[in-house]
């Protein structure tokens, strides 16, 4: 999803004026106490319009530097388990560099081309139409997909399945209709996969899982509209916001999370295919009014800071939603879920770790991989887990982070 409002308010924060953090270590690894998460000395000060480590000071220097220290470093860890994907040496890498929004949403590895493919940014839509890029993780280097066989048209999302890569695509015009399309990782034939329902067109499909039960398969996908932030002239859109469950088996296409219970982003299973977590992307109040969005921080609703777990029950509908998480500043955009069940996402903060539990293990920094650049620009809202491998989608850069372990294998359920 894009966010053309959080340029909005990150461009007044800079406004803001603050006392300039005093910068003397350069770990690339600095541990938070998780206490500092929920227990401060009375009086401390914080900001929903910065990071915890950036802008949450006590007086007390004992609890102060570290957090200053961690508002630059790359990995801010909160529990061991994070200190063990991390390994002792991880290394940033800045892979490649643009001045435009060429690495933004979807990541997902292709194992058997042993490369990542991610999206371009929506916002530039308008100039740049949305592509494919890829990531060679043999050589380094990115280029547009190509030899396809049938151009890949205004993709957002993404999902690698049974040596399938399957693409939500948005429409643009009042022609091209969107809907998720497939690409085959070896011929690259490119199919599409559902466009319609009864005739309507979605709004703009924005991300796809897929989840296992026996011998079948079931695919989710969000849908929600964000398009009309790059394009004007849409149609309006003729279906409720939602998560539509594709069953290949019974050809039956169904919305199985109204626009009532949420404004979806985000999708993924967990790898026992037991949880389908969903982030949002609007508040619940937004859903009486898709389409006249109000302006305003997480706070204030207009973006819905969640992140929600549901089962999967025995006919594979999601039930008994919960939340999972409270995203702290902006909202959790992409979503990934690791071979351990820990649940990735890209939010204002950077790439922010939690454990099943839904305890934030840790956070690949937004500050460091932005390299302050977000003021002006977008947050991280996609990456990519490929192995040992974590690339990271900072819009105008690439980087890749060599992790001290496997988090997803090859053989996964859930490469994604
Ligand atoms: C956060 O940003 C919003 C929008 O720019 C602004 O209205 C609000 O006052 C800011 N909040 C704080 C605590 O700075
Ligand atoms: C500080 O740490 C970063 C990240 O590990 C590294 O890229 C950079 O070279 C270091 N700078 C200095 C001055 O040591
Ligand atoms: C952190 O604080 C510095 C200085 O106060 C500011 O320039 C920067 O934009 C802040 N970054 C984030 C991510 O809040
Ligand atoms: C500062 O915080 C540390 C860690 O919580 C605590 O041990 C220490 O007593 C505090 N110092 C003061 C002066 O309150
Ligand atoms: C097309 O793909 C090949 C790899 O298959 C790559 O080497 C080449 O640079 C790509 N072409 C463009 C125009 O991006
Ligand atoms: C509509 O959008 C599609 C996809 O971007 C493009 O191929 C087509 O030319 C557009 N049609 C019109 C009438 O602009």
């Amino acid at each position: 999803m894009s966010a053309s409002l959080l340029n909005f308010f990150f461009a007044l924060f800079l406004l803001q004026t603050r006392t300039a953090v005093a910068q003397t270590t350069n770990s690339s690894i600095v541990s938070i106490p998780y206490e500092y998460t929920y227990l401060l000395p009375g009086g401390f000060t914080g900001n929903l319009n910065q990071t915890f480590a950036n802008s949450t000071r006590t007086g007390n220097a004992t609890i102060d530097n570290p957090l200053s220290s961690a508002s630059k470093a790359p990995f801010i860890s909160y529990d061991d388990a994070f200190l063990r994907i991390l390994g002792s040496n991880p290394q940033p890498k800045l892979i490649h560099e643009r001045d435009t929004l060429f690495a933004y949403e979807a990541g997902l590895w292709v194992p058997e081309r042993n490369e990542v493919w991610f999206t371009s940014a929506i916002e530039q839509g308008m100039q740049i139409p949305t592509h494919v890029n890829v990531l060679n993780l043999g050589t380094n280097t990115v280029y547009a997909l190509n030899g396809t066989s049938q151009p890949v048209t205004n993709p957002n999302g993404g999902y690698y399945f049974e040596g399938k890569v399957y693409f939500a695509t948005f429409p643009s015009n009042g022609t091209y209709r969107g809907g998720v399309i497939s690409v085959d990782a070896q011929t690259l034939e490119v199919e599409t996969v559902v466009n319609n329902y009864f005739g309507l067109s979605f709004s703009s499909v924005d991300d796809i899982t897929w989840a296992r039960q026996g011998n079948d398969r079931y695919m989710f996908f969000t849908d929600f509209y964000y398009n009309y932030e790059a394009y004007a002239d849409l149609p309006t859109p003729g279906l409720p916001a939602g998560v539509w469950r594709w069953d290949p088996q019974e050809q039956v296409l169904l919305q199985v999370i109204s626009r009532n219970e949420i404004f979806p982003n985000g999708v993924r299973v967990s790898p026992d295919m037991r949880t389908l977590y969903v982030t949002e992307s609007f508040g619940t109040a937004q859903a009486a009014a898709p389409y006249t969005p109000q302006a305003g921080p997480s706070a204030a609703s207009w973006y819905g800071p969640y992140i929600y777990k549901y089962d999967l029950d025995a006919e594979m509908f999601p039930v008994n939603c919960r939340q999972f998480g409270l995203v702290r500043e902006g909202i959790a955009d992409g979503i990934h879920v690791d071979d351990a069940g820990n649940v990735w996402t890209g939010e204002s903060e950077g790439i922010v770790v939690r454990n099943p539990k839904g305890k934030v293990i840790g956070v690949f920094n937004a500050q460091y991989f932005l390299e302050d650049k977000q003021a002006d620009a977008l947050p991280i809202a996609n990456f990519a887990l490929a192995g040992d491998t974590l690339a990271v989608q900072a819009t105008t850069r690439l980087w890749t982070v060599k992790l001290g372990k496997t988090v997803v294998s090859s053989g996964s359920s859930i490469v994604n």
